[in-house]
């Protein structure tokens, strides 16, 4: 797992695109794993601007998002189909046969879910998949206790989880309890990733991720074990670490850990 460490989240969201860009210049027919939240906002803005400079193109790509919410139909403004739509999606060129999501209000969950795993697997696997961070640890919607060797999942959101996604509903009981979330063993398969985590209520997360043990409890941490996962941080997320691997990150810009 590669650490580096940013001044603040303009910085971050600059390097994570150009990131993004390069991925997409060596292969255009990327197929690119998508978070939402807050966190991926300056990196979609700045895929945007991108593209409007024809510096990227979106025409092969396949993108594949981790999670939806279960029960928000695709036109709710909370649901991740929205998400997507207004924030990415309708600025760039990217075939909208070419974009999946899972499905919030699906008929059948288990067969929305095999579903899922099927379009990833057919699509080739996903060459780089972002990720944010919940202040649980959780990444997607795989919260604490997850099980790794789950596939694409119904979840029930954490009571934490809850409360922070509660700042985008009228009140907390708006809030779904409930989402279809990529597994960790479908985060796990991807060939990269790119977690990003940004602000002071991450930085107990970041810290448990990076320098604590490999546990369920907190799910970020099984990126310990993958071959190409880089996480970019920001200040006030590094804030936790040990001084001393701030020190050795801050003088090398980068540090490859485990
Ligand atoms: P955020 O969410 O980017 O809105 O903080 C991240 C997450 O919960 O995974």
């Amino acid at each position: 797992m590669d650490l580096v460490i940013f001044k603040n989240y303009d910085e971050l969201s600059q390097a994570a695109a150009e990131k993004v860009i390069a991925a997409l210049r060596n292969n255009p027919r990327l197929v690119l794993g998508l978070a939402t939240g807050s966190t991926p906002l300056g990196l979609y803005q700045r895929l945007v601007e991108a593209f409007r400079q024809g510096r990227v193109d979106f025409a092969q790509v396949t993108t594949f998002n981790l999670d939806e919410y279960y029960g928000l139909p695709a036109s709710h403004e909370q649901s991740y189909h929205y998400y997507m739509w207004e924030h990415l999606f309708r600025h760039v060129n990217v075939p909208p046969e070419n974009t999946f999501i899972p499905a919030g209000d699906p008929a059948d969950v288990d067969a929305e879910c095999r579903a899922y795993e099927e379009q990833i697997a057919r699509a080739g696997g996903i060459d780089l998949q972002i990720l944010g961070i919940g202040a649980n640890g959780h990444i997607g919607f795989n919260e604490p206790g997850v099980d790794f060797s789950l596939p694409t999942h119904l979840v029930e959101l954490s009571e934490r989880t809850i409360t922070a996604n509660s700042r985008f509903f009228p009140s907390r009981a708006a809030v779904p309890r409930k989402a279809l979330s990529m597994g960790i063993r479908t985060i796990m398969k991807a060939r990269e990733i790119l977690l990003l985590a940004s602000g002071p209520d991450k930085a107990e997360a970041v810290r448990n991720t990076v320098e604590g043990p490999v546990t369920p409890e907190v799910p970020a941490s099984v990126l310990q074990r993958h071959p190409r996962a880089s996480i970019f941080v920001d200040e006030a997320a590094a804030a936790l670490l040990s001084p001393a691997l701030r020190r050795k990150v801050q003088g090398a810009g980068t540090v490859a850990l485990g």
